[in-house]
């Protein structure tokens, strides 16, 4: 599984980054207004840190204004993927942008169906959002697992992105669900290196590394 991080947070990326650990990066208009900053600055410093897939959000509501939008966002940098809505307009979008061969990531995924109409329309990623499902009672990862199977089932290329990540066990979780990429709020990443028995241990070592006699 590829593991991206879900911010628009440079310092964030960089720290994960130093580690090799970042494949590519997703943001959203919400994790953009985060950071204050213009959009375009944004997206362009991003991208020319990670060399993998960079999602950058379109918010025209119809079709002509998506791919206007679109347009415009696939020239701040060759990695740059078009975040689309999962709605008709997004999905004619979706379409003719893949005519264009433009990358696209259908966000907003909620159903089999919906992940099924993206990837016939020709989205290179779905974003099923699990945490959202989970919100209202609903198992979010097991519509992974079920998109998984049916885009395996007939052969389709469309990666699926597991997003709405919320805690550690989503990133485990989504990784035996079969997701091929898992994208990561910055702020969670270190629970996933971390265990309260890595740290007992090293404290263990070192005091017992006390007794160990020096030399002369
Ligand atoms: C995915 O691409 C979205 O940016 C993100 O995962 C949404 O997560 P949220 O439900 O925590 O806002």
């Amino acid at each position: 599984m590829k593991f991206f991080l879900d911010t628009g947070n440079l310092d964030e990326i960089k720290r994960i980054v130093k580690l090799g650990l970042v494949d590519g990066i997703t943001t959203n208009p919400s994790l953009i207004a985060k950071e204050g900053r213009v959009f375009k600055d944004v997206i362009q410093e991003i991208t020319a840190i990670v060399s993998g897939p960079v999602s950058a959000e379109v918010v025209a509501l119809d079709a002509e204004g998506m791919l206007k939008e679109a347009h415009e966002i696939a020239q701040w940098a060759p990695n740059v993927v078009i975040k689309v809505p999962m709605t008709e307009a997004g999905l004619e979008a979706t379409y003719r942008l893949s005519q264009e061969g433009i990358k696209t990531n259908v966000t907003l995924i909620f159903s089999v169906a919906q992940g099924l109409m993206a990837a016939k329309a020709g989205a290179s990623f779905i974003s099923p959002f699990v945490g959202r499902l989970d919100d209202i009672g609903v198992d979010g990862m097991q519509l992974v697992r079920d998109l998984r199977d049916v885009l395996d089932l007939y052969g389709m290329k469309t990666e699926i992105i597991a997003a709405s990540i919320r805690n550690l066990e989503h990133v485990e979780a989504a990784a035996l669900a079969g997701a091929h990429i898992a994208t990561i709020p910055g702020s969670l990443f270190p629970s996933l290196w971390k265990h309260p028995l890595t740290d007992i241990g090293i404290e263990r070592f070192l005091k017992d590394w006390e007794k160990v006699p020096k030399q002369g």
